[in-house]
Formats: structure tokens, C-alpha cells, sequence
């Protein structure tokens, strides 16, 4: 198995910076590349800088060297690792992949940083040296706190390639690595976008059945079911209205023709307006939420409320007792109880029905949202904390077919997805194996 020693940077980005960050950290030589070695330059600048810099130790800065695509390409023949993490863009990372064949070294492994391109049209006619060491490394933002790195391998990366990745991304870099297939957004965002994306519309139905409002559904998809404390619209704000556009747009183009998800990949009318007129969320001073900031140095929150399209004062909410757990209120008879329902029966539906499409097993499903999500427990967890008996009893008034991993619990019968402590779980054929 190669050692990881040395390791190249294409792209010093948000995420091509704080991967070479962690790398430099972890005593590896860097080589951190971009369309301008002063680009570079600036990137490595701000990793010693700022409250918590993600490179505490100043000597460390010494392991990263910046340089240009032009200039220093030949440079990564000495890499046992090129990580790439340039713009979105399928083009350009094809480009810069047939510059990186012809310059990097036999035995050398490549990966992607994308998101959402699928890695067999990023290796599509490539050379077939190329097509056995290239991988996905799909780290999450930002990279130096969030524990999950996607592992994807193509049709024919070598084992040995994801084998050395997967070692060194969980040994050296602390990593909590997921084995993903390629298939659109892998496991985490394709779960947690469909999340989002589903979340806006149905919280909208809520607001106009049940009088829900943009904080009370904020105080619901947070603590009470183990959610990070942004909730949904938060968390929105902080990702970007442009952002979830491009998702959308990226999971219209993608996703297989029968999917569920294709039912949420555009905005609701509201939500599209925001994003046309750019109220995108934090980055353009406010989306669903806007801070003010008055003369006198205090602060307050204000929300955009829908119903008469205008900002008006954050209200605090406070839930009912029995709201605030994840079993209290799935089976409350509320409003808020049905708006949960709705939302985690569509969200865990869909991830039961995604084995084996996007995974084989629950386990990297479940480790994907708590690792690049910060979930408390994964989609399969949280079916169990609910009861899955309970909760298939839940969908049967519902008559839609039971989604393939609820099926599979069924037949097998079985009570739940994990038992003993979790330390064994259901499998795709209905067999108990260790996690
Ligand atoms: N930002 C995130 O939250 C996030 C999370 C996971 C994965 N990603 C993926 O990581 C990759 C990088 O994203 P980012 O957020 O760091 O982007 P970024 O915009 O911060 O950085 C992009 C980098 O690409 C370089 N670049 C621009 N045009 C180029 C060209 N024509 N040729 C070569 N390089 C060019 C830029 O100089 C810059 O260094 C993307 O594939 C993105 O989808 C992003």
C-alpha cells in the first residue's frame, strides 16, 4: 500500500485551503496550487489567522508551499496524493485532470473534491492509468470541523487505491470516512438536501394548515429531534438560497426518473421570490432570517414573514412539554405533530427506500448524517428510537408501498435496525452482521 506523504492541493478555495490545512497539520508536505500562486499565497496567509486559525502551530505553515497551475504543475510528480477541490465545473476539472495525467507520478492517487458530478463523467475516455487511481474525496465544510469524508470509488479504481485513501483519511486525518457510491450528491446530501428541499414546502403546508411559523418550525426540526440548533430555515440561511437553487437544479438533472425527490427539487413560489430579488440568506444580510445590528451596539433578530411578504421581531417559542423529544411529538395530535410526521416520514422513507441504491447498508447511511450533518442519530436510528413497528404502522394509513430497507425489517422480522447496543445491524438480505 502506498504511503501518504506528500500531498497536492489543486484549488485553494474554502475547501482546497482546509484540506491542505489539515494535511500540513498532520506533518504531510503540501503542495497547494491555483490559477495564481498569489491566490495560494493569501489562502495559506488565513490559516494561521482569526480566533481559532484551523493551523494553531505557526511552525506547521512551513509543510504547505503555494505555487500556480502553470508554473508549478510538474511539481506534483513528488505527491503520493493530488487532491482536487477547483470551481464546480465539469469542464475545468476535466482540464485540469488530463494536465495533472500527463504531469503526476505512476502509483500516485488522484480524487475529486465535487459535490455533485458524477466521477465517471469526470473520468469518461480518460487514460486507463488514470481511471484505476482516481476516487471521490467529498469533504464537508468546514473541512477541519466536520468529521465526514465520502469515499467513492469508480468503475475501475483499483481496491488498493480506496483502501490507502480510506487508511489515511481515517488514521492521519481523523476522518470518519463513508463508503458512497457514485450516484447523485452520494449519501449525505442526497439525504440532507432532500431534507431541505422537502422541509420548505411541506413547512409552508404547515404554516397554512396548522399556523406554523418560520421560528416554530425552526423549534421543532432542531433540539427536539436531534438537530443541529440552526433548524431548518437556519440552516438554509447558512448554506444559501444559491446554493440550494443549484442543488435543485442539479437533482433535476440527476435523479432517476421515479424518485420521490424529484417532487421537492423546486423552490415553493415564496422562497423563489426571496432567491430572485437575492435575499439568499446570511451572505446577502438576510434570507429567512436578518440580524440588526442598532447605534447603541445591541442586537435583534428579525424573520421574514410570508404571509405578508415583510420582516417583523423573531418571536421566542416555546414548545409544549410533550414536543420536545422525538417520540413526544411524532404522536402529538397538534399542528406541530403533524408537520414532524409529514417531514421525518418523507425524509427516513426516503433513506430506506435509497438500500442498496446509494449504500448497502444503514450503517454508512446513519454515520453520513451524523458526521456531515451533525444529526444526533442517522435516518435508521431515529426509525428505531421511534418504535419501527410503530413507525410502519404509521405509513400503512398512508398505503404507499413500504420503502425497501422497512420491508426487508418487515419480512425478516425483525423489531428494529440496530440491536445489541447497536452493535450489530440489519442487513440488506435481513442477516445481523457487526457494525
Ligand atoms: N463549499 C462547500 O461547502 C463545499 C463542500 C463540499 C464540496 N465542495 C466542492 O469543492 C470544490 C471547491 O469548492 P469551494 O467551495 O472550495 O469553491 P471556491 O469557490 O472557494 O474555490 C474554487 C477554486 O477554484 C479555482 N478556480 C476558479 N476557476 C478556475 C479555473 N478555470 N481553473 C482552475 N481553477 C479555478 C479558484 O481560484 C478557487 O481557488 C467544488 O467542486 C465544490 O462543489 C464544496
Amino acid at each position: 500500500m502506498t504511503e501518504i506523504k506528500q500531498v497536492a492541493v489543486l484549488g485553494a478555495g474554502v475547501m482546497g485551503s482546509g484540506i491542505a490545512g489539515i494535511c500540513a497539520n498532520a506533518g504531510c508536505q503540501v503542495l497547494l496550487l491555483d490559477v495564481e500562486q498569489s491566490a495560494a499565497e493569501a489562502a495559506k496567509a488565513k490559516l494561521t489567522a482569526g480566533r481559532s486559525p484551523l493551523i494553531q502551530e505557526p511552525a506547521l505553515l512551513d509543510n504547505i508551499r503555494s505555487g500556480s497551475f502553470a508554473a508549478d504543475m510538474q511539481s506534483i510528480a513528488d505527491c503520493d496524493w493530488i487532491c482536487e477541490a477547483v470551481v464546480e465545473d465539469l469542464k475545468i476539472k476535466r482540464q485540469l485532470f488530463t494536465q495533472v495525467e500527463a504531469a503526476r507520478a505512476n502509483g500516485s492517487i488522484i480524487t475529486t473534491n465535487t459535490s455533485g458530478i458524477p466521477l465517471k463523467d469526470i473520468y469518461a475516455d480518460m487514460p486507463p492509468r488514470l481511471q484505476q487511481d482516481i476516487a471521490v474525496t467529498h469533504f464537508f465544510n468546514p473541512v477541519q470541523v466536520m468529521k465526514l469524508v465520502e469515499l467513492v470509488g469508480g468503475e475501475h479504481t483499483k481496491a488498493e487505491t480506496l483502501a490507502t485513501l480510506a487508511e489515511f483519511l481515517g488514521a492521519r486525518l481523523g476522518k470518519g470516512v463513508v463508503h458512497a457510491k457514485d450516484t447523485v450528491n452520494f449519501i449525505g446530501n442526497r439525504i440532507g438536501c432532500l431534507w431541505m428541499l422537502a422541509g420548505l414546502h411541506l413547512a409552508e403546508k404547515a404554516m397554512r394548515e396548522h399556523g406554523l411559523t418560520i421560528e416554530s418550525v425552526d423549534a421543532l426540526t432542531s433540539a427536539p429531534l436531534g438537530l443541529p440548533p440552526t433548524g431548518l430555515y437556519g440552516l438554509i440561511d447558512l448554506v444559501g438560497l444559491d446554493v440550494m437553487f443549484n442543488v435543485g437544479k442539479n437533482l433535476h438533472a440527476n435523479l432517476p426518473p421515479a424518485d420521490p425527490g424529484r417532487a421537492f427539487t423546486s423552490f415553493t413560489e415564496h422562497v423563489q421570490r426571496m432567491h430572485d430579488r437575492g435575499q439568499l440568506g446570511r451572505k446577502s444580510g438576510g434570507g429567512f432570517y436578518k440580524l440588526i445590528r442598532h447605534h447603541d451596539g445591541s442586537k435583534s433578530m428579525q424573520v421574514f414573514d410570508f404571509g405578508d411578504d415583510c420582516w417583523r421581531a423573531a418571536q421566542a417559542v416555546e414548545l409544549p412539554e410533550n414536543e420536545r423529544t422525538l417520540c413526544g411529538v411524532f404522536a402529538s395530535d397538534s399542528g406541530n405533530g403533524a408537520f414532524v410526521r409529514d417531514l421525518l416520514t418523507t425524509t427516513l422513507c426516503y433513506a430506506a427506500a435509497l438500500v442498496p441504491e446509494i449504500s448497502n447498508d444503514i450503517v454508512n447511511i446513519d454515520r453520513a448524517m451524523r458526521w456531515g450533518f451533525n444529526w444526533q442519530h442517522g435516518p435508521f436510528e431515529m426509525i428505531d428510537q421511534l418504535g419501527a413497528r410503530t413507525f410502519m404502522q404509521s405509513l400503512n394509513q398512508t398505503s404507499a408501498p413500504l420503502p425497501n430497507m422497512l420491508r426487508v425489517l418487515q419480512e425478516s422480522g425483525a423489531q428494529s435496525f440496530y440491536r445489541n447496543d447497536g452493535r450489530e445491524y440489519l442487513t440488506l438480505d435481513g442477516r445481523w452482521e457487526k457494525v
